[in-house]
Formats: C-alpha cells, structure tokens, sequence
C-alpha cells in the first residue's frame, strides 16, 4: 500500500524536473512567509507549516498547469498561496472542532489558546493573499477570495449542523464547500498558468476534493491516528455528523436511536467507531469516493499524455492515502 509521500514522490516524479524544482522552492518559501511576523505568531504559525502535511494543493496547482510545468514566479505565489489558505484553515478548523491533534503535534487552539490560534489563522491568510497579490492577477486573486469564502460557509454550516439529524445531500453539499471548492480552485488557478480548460480542471479537482472528504471521515472512523495524525472519533466527539455516520444510522436501529450528545469521551467514540465501522459504511462511502475519482479522471482525456498521467496518479493517491 502507498503511503502520501510515495504519491506526492511519484507525483513529482511525473511532472518532470519542473515540479521537483517547484516543490523546493514552495517549501523554502513558505518556512520564509511563516516567520518574521513577532514572536507568538511566528513561532505557532512557523511550526504549523513546519509539521509538514501531504502539500496536494500545491501540486494539483503545478500539474494543472502543466508537466512539466512552467516555471513562473506567478506559478509559484500561486500554489504557496493556496497552501497558506489550507493551513489557515486548518487552524480555524481545530478551533472549531476543539481538536487537540494536528499533523501528529498539538494543534494551535491547544497549545496557544483560541486567541493565539484565531490570530494565527488570520496572519495565514493575510499572508497568502499578499504573495498571490504579487503575481498581479486578479483573476487568480478572485479565485482563491472565493473558494475562502465558500470554504468559511461550509464550516459554518457544520457547526450549525451539529449533533443534528442531517440529510445525505446536505451533508455532502457541507463537504463541497469545506473542502472540495478549494481543490477546484487549486485547478484553476493551474489553469489559469497554463492555458488549460479551466473549467474541466476546475470539475476534476472539485471530484477529487469531495472523495478526499469522504474519505477523511471515513479515516475519521477507522484511521490509526499515528498514521493520520489526528485523533480517532474526533467527529463524534464535536458533534459532526459526516457520511459513514449517516449510512450507519440508516442500518443500524441502535445508532439511529443515540444521542449523539452522550458520546463524552474518547472512549465512548471509539465504541460508536465500532459499531459503525460493523454496519459496512465504511466500505459504502469508500465506494462513493472511487466513483467520483473515476468521474474525475474522465473530465482529463484532452490533455496532453504526461500530465493527465500525473493528475491520475495524484486522483489515485488520494484514495490510497492513509494520512
Ligand atoms: C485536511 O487536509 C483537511 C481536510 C480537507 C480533510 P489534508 O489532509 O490535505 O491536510 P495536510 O495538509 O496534509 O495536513
Ligand atoms: C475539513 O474538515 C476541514 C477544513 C476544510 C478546514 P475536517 O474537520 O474533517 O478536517 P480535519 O479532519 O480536522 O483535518
Ligand atoms: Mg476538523
Ligand atoms: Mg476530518
């Protein structure tokens, strides 16, 4: 089974020399964007670009452009700014979802509080529109302004919908816009680079985004938390009713009869973890995902051999990841 880095190394491997040099450059760039900004900030928002992630954003951004892709400092501000908006996210998101667990060290919100955590969010993305400002595009700039927004919306509208009885549609609409919107804008802003069709990479990044969702919850139930980096049951335990919660419930009279409020502690979510995991959500939901990463993988034929070879393997690595 492949790990993330196996997948972002073949990756990288089929961009060519371009998006290995590209890559080097986002990390060197990040670590620099990260720090300077006053001691608190610098040091929570510094070790949160430093823990790493899987960095897919960026690479969907330089292989939608291209493989290889161009080497253009426009390139690059794009796909570091669309990191930085990630990790700002993420940020807010341990916020509001009281997570304690974050790239396998402890999140902002627990190790600085919600104040040093809301400020660290907000440099984050201030920071990223400033490096895509310097590529003088609007264009790119209305992108990424908008899948923010509608990202913002989608956490939201979780937090509304906590603990409550949520449809399939509804729940995969919250999915889209958390989640899947920011991979399409990944694409487009690549597209945007490269001259390519914009809004057929736009549809393929949006399939990939909703199956990395669906298949983060499904690793929400099931995923050992030191490959994931994040605690088991952490969805149960701040109310989120994801996708193999709902399936389950539909099975299982017992699940359906819970109050999702009296799952208090760690333990208790693993017991709920089991009992859905025994209903065969897990294997459902995991099925939906690889439907829609086949109907990603169709929006590519027209491009050039090498690079839907390349989106094809990041569209692949998502459903093989395990972190
Ligand atoms: C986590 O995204 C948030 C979700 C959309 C589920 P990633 O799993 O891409 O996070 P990192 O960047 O690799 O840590
Ligand atoms: C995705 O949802 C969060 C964002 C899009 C910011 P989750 O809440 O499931 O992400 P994790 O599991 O905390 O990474
Ligand atoms: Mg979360
Ligand atoms: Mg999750």
């Amino acid at each position: 089974m492949s790990t993330a880095t196996d997948t972002v190394r073949a990756v990288v491997e089929a961009g060519g020399d371009g998006a290995a040099r590209l890559m080097t450059r986002l990390e060197r760039r990040l670590g620099e964007l990260a720090t300077g900004h006053g001691d608190g900030l610098a040091r929570h928002a510094g070790e949160t670009i430093a823990a790493g992630g899987k960095r897919l954003r960026p690479l969907l951004v330089f292989l939608s452009a291209g493989a290889p892709p161009p080497e253009s400092d426009a390139m690059l501000r794009a796909a570091v700014a669309i990191e930085l908006v990630h990790s700002a996210t993420l940020v807010h998101d341990d916020v509001l979802d009281g997570s304690p667990l974050r790239r396998g060290r402890p999140t902002v919100v627990a190790a600085g509080g919600r104040l040093a955590a809301t400020a660290t969010g907000d440099l984050l993305f201030s920071r990223a529109f400033a490096e895509l400002v310097g590529s003088r595009s609007v264009a790119a700039v209305r992108i990424l302004a908008r899948a923010s927004r509608r990202l913002a919306a989608g956490e939201l509208m979780q937090r509304a919908d906590a603990w409550r009885a949520v449809s399939e549609a509804r729940c995969i609409e919250r999915c889209r816009l958390k989640t899947a919107v920011l991979f399409a804008a990944a694409c487009e802003l690549g597209a945007l680079e490269g001259d390519g069709d914009a809004a057929r990479l736009a549809a393929f990044g949006e399939r990939i985004g909703l199956a990395f969702q669906l298949l983060d919850d499904v690793l929400d139930v099931s995923g050992p938390p030191e490959r994931t980096g994040k605690p088991r049951g952490a969805d149960l335990l701040d109310g989120t009713v994801n996708l193999p919660l709902i399936v389950a419930r539909e099975r299982d009279e017992r699940l359906r009869q819970l109050d999702l409020r009296s799952i208090a502690t760690p333990g208790d979510a693993a017991a709920v973890c089991a009992r859905i995991a025994a209903t065969g959500a897990l294997e459902e939901v995991r099925s939906r995902a690889l439907t829609l990463v086949a109907d990603a993988k169709a929006e590519l034929p027209t491009l050039p051999a090498r690079q839907r070879a390349a989106l094809e393997l990041i569209a692949d690595g998502v459903v093989e990841r395990y972190s």
